[in-house]
């Protein structure tokens, strides 16, 4: 890959600018920040249309920003940025052009990946997709016997099950009561198993999700739905009641799955970036194809935003920089994906595929090791439930921890005070975060409140709050599914960018593969077969534990 556009020795710079700027603001308060301009938020909040990312409540002043924007600049994020839009194959390591852009692009123009326009091809698996969900919805596909589809089961796992998964329970107000959208992706047949419960076969669909068609966990959860079909229905009834998305299709067919069935993309999508692809037909089975394609719409909205903004009022890039700022300047770990909204309570286990696996890196595009940490470690959990397990360590903790929240301003249900209470519930989290209670606050209270004073002063410490840990939050009108692609998007270009400024390919997951390989050696050995491999003690231990517990 051409590395011209990464200038090492500007970098470096830049980081050596942002160390000062750490120092410099050490003990510097963002209460104090506060206080002493009251233009802060419009200083540091920006919008893209209706959403907005207020980012004030960092541990910023301009000319860190500007120091920021210096480091993206000086990494060349623009002109990657423009390499993935122009089809370079970025990533590198698997030699292949990242073009899931294309899938959501509204325009007339071409796309062209490999001397070839992809639009025609993208357009035409469109088309049948929306025949496919219109006739599945309105009852005119149906099951071997005749009787309409209730229960969709996907099965598929990391980028051919969290995206549409997630994206299903978000959506919920688009979705039916009487089509209902089931996720199979764990290879412990209790998923299935618990899934299958209740289900009526001759009204139950599967799709089988997999860009490749050969992940073992897929595989063998294919295996065992199409038995339980055929058990009820016969070996007939397969082509009536599976259906597949692969980039795969001679696997599909070999399956038994016929060509109508079959929704196909290609290898310039990466597996956690598929949820635009055919991946996300369940999306639309299940929220209708208008409302997918407004799914589309939002994150195609999100990439003009990404693609055509100046970097400093650019939303992903100030994120993905805030990232870079604590996690290589301040060495905060971690961050926390915060959504005040119970039906993204899936979110954050999204965002940890597509940023833990893009930027779980440790080589460059020099193939040298990096100098500094690169992905943080995502978690998170919807408010207000996190409040009362987590928040105490966020709040209290020893670790820093950089908080998203998140919050739509109207929700889909007007159920008395629920909804202000959300709110006043997500504003008080940053609030309290950045503002902190001093000691003299703390001695002050527990005065007013009565206590004796050799009581408050034992007390006192543990109420105290350091304050000054930063948060940004998004705002937005609705969490429709526009919203909700334009939000995916916003993090999906928020980890490109932190992946260009480390000089890693984010589009490669070489890491998953060992476990995979030590897995198939293993198995003989859990299976007792002759000529299984040897092992460390450790492993051989652990395997003839199992078996003398085995019943
Ligand atoms: O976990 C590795 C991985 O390759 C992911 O990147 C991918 O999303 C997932 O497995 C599933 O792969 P497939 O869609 O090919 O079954």
């Amino acid at each position: 890959m051409d590395q011209t556009k990464f200038d090492q020795t500007k970098v470096d710079a830049a980081f050596l600018k942002l160390d000062a700027h750490k120092t410099r603001l050490q003990n510097t308060r963002m209460r104090d920040q506060f206080a002493g301009d009251p233009t802060r938020f419009g200083l540091f909040s920006v919008s893209c249309g209706d959403l907005l990312l207020d980012y004030s409540k960092n541990r910023i002043d301009t000319p860190v920003m500007t120091s920021l924007f210096d480091l993206a600049h000086a990494a060349g994020v623009e002109s990657k940025r423009d390499a993935m839009w122009a089809g370079e194959h970025i990533n590198f390591t698997e030699d292949r052009a990242v073009q899931h852009m294309a899938l959501r692009y509204q325009g007339d123009s071409e796309v062209v990946v490999d001397g070839l326009d992809v639009m025609p091809d993208i357009r035409r698996v469109l088309a049948a997709m929306k025949i496919f969900v219109g006739d599945v919805r309105a009852g005119e596909i149906t099951g071997h016997s005749g009787q309409a589809f209730t229960d969709i089961v996907n099965i598929g796992i990391g980028g051919s099950d969290l995206g549409p998964a997630m994206v299903t329970a978000a959506l919920v107000p688009y979705t039916r009561a009487d089509l209902r959208l089931h996720y199979v992706s764990n290879v412990d047949g209790a998923h299935m198993a618990d899934t299958l419960k209740g289900l009526d076969p001759a009204r139950t669909m599967f799709i089988i999700a997999s860009k490749t068609f050969t992940t073992d966990e897929t595989m063998t959860n294919a295996a065992s739905a199409r038995e339980w079909l055929v058990n009820s229905l016969g070996d007939d009834a397969v082509q009536d009641h599976f259906a597949a998305l692969s980039t795969n299709i001679p696997a599909c067919k070999a399956f038994g799955i016929s060509e109508a069935r079959i929704f196909g993309f290609w290898d310039w999508v990466g597996g956690r970036y598929s949820v635009w692809s055919a991946i996300g037909l369940p999306i639309a089975l299940a929220i209708g194809f208008d409302n997918f394609e407004q799914f589309l719409a939002g994150a195609g909205e999100m990439d003009i935003h990404f693609r055509d903004t100046p970097l400093e009022k650019n939303l992903p890039t100030i994120m993905a920089l805030l990232g870079v700022w604590y996690r290589n300047v301040w060495g905060f770990s971690t961050q926390a994906i915060l959504p005040y909204d119970q039906r993204m309570n899936r979110f954050a286990a999204y965002l940890q595929q597509q940023d833990m696996e893009s930027n779980g890196k440790s080589v460059t595009a020099e193939n040298k090791s990096v100098s500094g940490a690169t992905g943080p470690i995502i978690w998170g959990e919807s408010g207000t439930n996190g409040q009362h397990a987590f928040y105490q360590l966020i709040h209290q903790g020893t670790d820093i921890i950089p908080c998203d929240f998140l919050l739509a301003v109207n929700p889909h249900e007007m159920m008395g005070q629920h909804h202000a209470k959300l709110a006043a519930n997500c504003f008080a989290q940053s609030e309290a975060l950045m503002l902190g209670k001093t000691l003299e606050q703390v001695l002050a209270e527990l005065d007013i409140a009565g206590m004796d004073e050799d009581r408050a002063k034992q007390l006192a410490p543990h109420k105290v709050f350091s304050g000054n840990r930063p948060s940004n939050t998004l705002l937005y009108s609705k969490l429709d599914p526009k919203t909700l692609g334009k939000l995916i998007a916003l993090y999906e270009h928020k980890v490109f960018v932190q992946g260009a400024i480390w000089n890693i390919n984010s589009f490669d997951q070489w890491g998953v593969e060992l476990g995979k390989q030590l897995a198939k050696d293993l198995l003989p050995n859990v299976l007792d077969k002759a000529g299984a491999a040897t092992h460390d003690s450790s492993t051989e231990g652990l395997l003839a534990a199992f078996k003398t517990r085995q019943i």
